[in-house]
């Protein structure tokens, strides 16, 4: 384990329908560290975590966590290895409730978990909505707390997110920041944040990883790649 990054991939590449969408694709992320991934619509930030998480199998390449090669593992064995996935668009379970949902997460797999677990994961997102409320009359917010608390409630060691901040106002996205910013600095967790908006990064990444048509065009600090002419170029003059 020793000198191996915490997560890393390594030339990554994958083809749908035809089309090349990844090329290339490398980088890593230390324990407690939060890699932002922006790009323009259509760069392919959500099939990358797609591939990370386990649910794609690239073309070529390698995905590696605490020091293991995790390419064959399939997504629910990286989730038991402590790999959370959060998704572009916050799917709740229809026709159950609050309670019966963290129910259904407690014994999604073995150790099935207890009610304290479950209110842990609700407390850590100061999520505070009635047990009794079907999670079909959540709001985008509640939706996103919740499917949250469920991953947090089996204390992940590295969370993949697309888009966690999709649909919400500014006070909204303000508390998503604090919670990103405890789980990463308090508890450890490292963190990929799939994001367009680079506004949204300069708070809360230590790294961003720049992506443009299934190719990483810059990677680093966010104050130090943002004036680069390629970011430039793919990024702000395309909008
Ligand atoms: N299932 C699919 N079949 C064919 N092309 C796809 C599929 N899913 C995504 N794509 C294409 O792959 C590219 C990257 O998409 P995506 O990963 O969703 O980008 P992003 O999340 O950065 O907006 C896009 O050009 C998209 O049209
Ligand atoms: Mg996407």
């Amino acid at each position: 384990m020793q000198g191996m990054p915490f997560f890393s991939c390594e030339d990554l590449s994958l083809n749908l329908g035809g089309r090349e969408v990844l090329r290339n694709i490398s980088f890593d992320l230390r324990e407690g560290e939060v890699l932002g991934i922006i790009g323009p619509n259509g760069a392919g930030k959500t099939s990358l975590l797609e591939i990370l998480s386990g649910r794609f199998r690239p073309k070529t390449g390698k995905v590696y966590f605490e020091g293991r090669n995790i390419s064959d593992l399939s997504l629910f064995e990286r989730a038991r290895l402590g790999i959370g996935r959060t998704y572009q668009t916050p799917l709740v379970p229809e026709e159950l409730t609050v309670g019966e949902t963290f129910k259904a997460a407690r014994q999604a797999y073995e150790p099935w978990l207890t009610r304290f677990d479950a209110e842990y994961g609700a407390q850590l997102v100061r999520f505070r909505v009635p047990y009794d409320r079907p999670t079909t009359s959540l709001k985008t917010f509640e939706r996103r707390k919740l499917l949250m608390a469920t991953l947090l409630m089996r204390h992940p060691k590295m969370l993949l997110m697309d888009e966690p901040a999709a649909g919400l106002i500014n006070a909204e996205i303000d508390e998503i920041d604090q919670i990103l910013r405890m789980l990463s600095k308090e508890m450890n967790v490292g963190i990929v944040i799939v994001e367009h908006r680079i506004e949204l990064l300069e708070s809360i990444a230590d790294r961003v990883v720049v992506m443009d048509a299934g190719e990483i065009i810059a990677q680093g600090e966010l104050a130090d790649i943002i004036d680069s002419e390629a970011v430039r170029a793919a990024y702000f003059e395309a909008h």
